[in-house]
């Protein structure tokens, strides 16, 4: 297995240097991110807001290496990821990068456990190493109990809950977070953060949330505001 190896001292886990993004047919030219420069030190939490349609999924999947901007710079790491080939961003995300989305995006015949060990058999590991490891994480993240339930035998939040272990059990140390909390009750959305933010406190996970709750962006360090293309750091969400 190729390492990923991170530059001396660098403290900017992302770095995203005049992004501009613009979706195009043959028909049409929408203009998306204009722009945009920000970077986001190893080890911090934090949330982007924005209305419905101002272009954080867009911002996130860029910095997530899950598409490429229409022009500017993304560092991940400290390496550029625009000169890089498919390849080479592949094994950054799979080594690097979790992802967790508002639908859970879990596979629907799959148990918890195959669920969460499936990374893993992608990087190559055995199915029993990869189903021991993800044991491990459903008992961190408080779904010991649950490991051959089928995502349709779970609630929304012991659903996120997996989708979670899944995009932790890689080890990342960027996770990315895309309205994990748009389809779940208050309280549930609540427990759900408190879990995103103890990673983060104590594993040290970079934490990067897109959300449209006040309440939520108010609990992480930084919260940045996509508004007309561009990208602004704000106190209050
Ligand atoms: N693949 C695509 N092709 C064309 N337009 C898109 C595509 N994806 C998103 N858009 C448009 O780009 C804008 C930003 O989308 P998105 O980043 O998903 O916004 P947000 O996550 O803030 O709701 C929206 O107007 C959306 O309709
Ligand atoms: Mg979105």
């Amino acid at each position: 297995m190729k390492t990923i190896i991170l530059k001396k001292n660098c403290v900017d886990l992302v770095n995203i240097q005049n992004i501009t993004h613009i979706y195009s047919t043959d028909t049409i030219s929408k203009p998306v991110l204009n722009n945009v420069s920000l970077s986001i030190l190893v080890g911090t939490s934090c949330a982007i807001v924005g209305t419905s349609g101002s272009g954080k999924s867009t911002l996130l999947n860029i910095i997530g290496l899950l598409d490429r901007p229409s022009s500017g710079h993304v560092y991940i790491a400290g390496k550029d990821m625009g000169n890089a080939n498919a390849d080479t961003r592949a094994i950054t995300r799979n080594l690097l990068i979790g992802f967790v989305f508002q639908n859970f995006n879990l596979l629907p015949r799959l148990n918890a456990l195959d669920n969460v060990a499936l990374p893993l058999l992608y990087r190559g590991l055995s199915r029993d190493d990869a189903k021991e490891m993800a044991y491990l994480k459903l008992g961190q993240v408080g779904l010991s109990n649950r490991t051959d339930h089928l995502p349709t035998e779970l609630s929304g939040g012991q659903r996120q809950r997996v989708a979670i272990a899944r995009a932790l059990v890689g080890n990342p140390t960027l996770l990315l977070a895309d309205e994990p909390t748009g389809n779940l009750d208050s309280v549930t959305a609540n427990e759900i953060i408190d879990l995103l933010l103890s990673l983060n406190h104590k594993q040290a996970v970079t934490l990067i949330t897109v959300t449209h709750d006040k309440a939520i962006a108010a609990r992480m360090q930084r919260c940045i505001h996509i508004q007309d293309g561009d990208a602004h750091e704000v106190r209050d969400a």
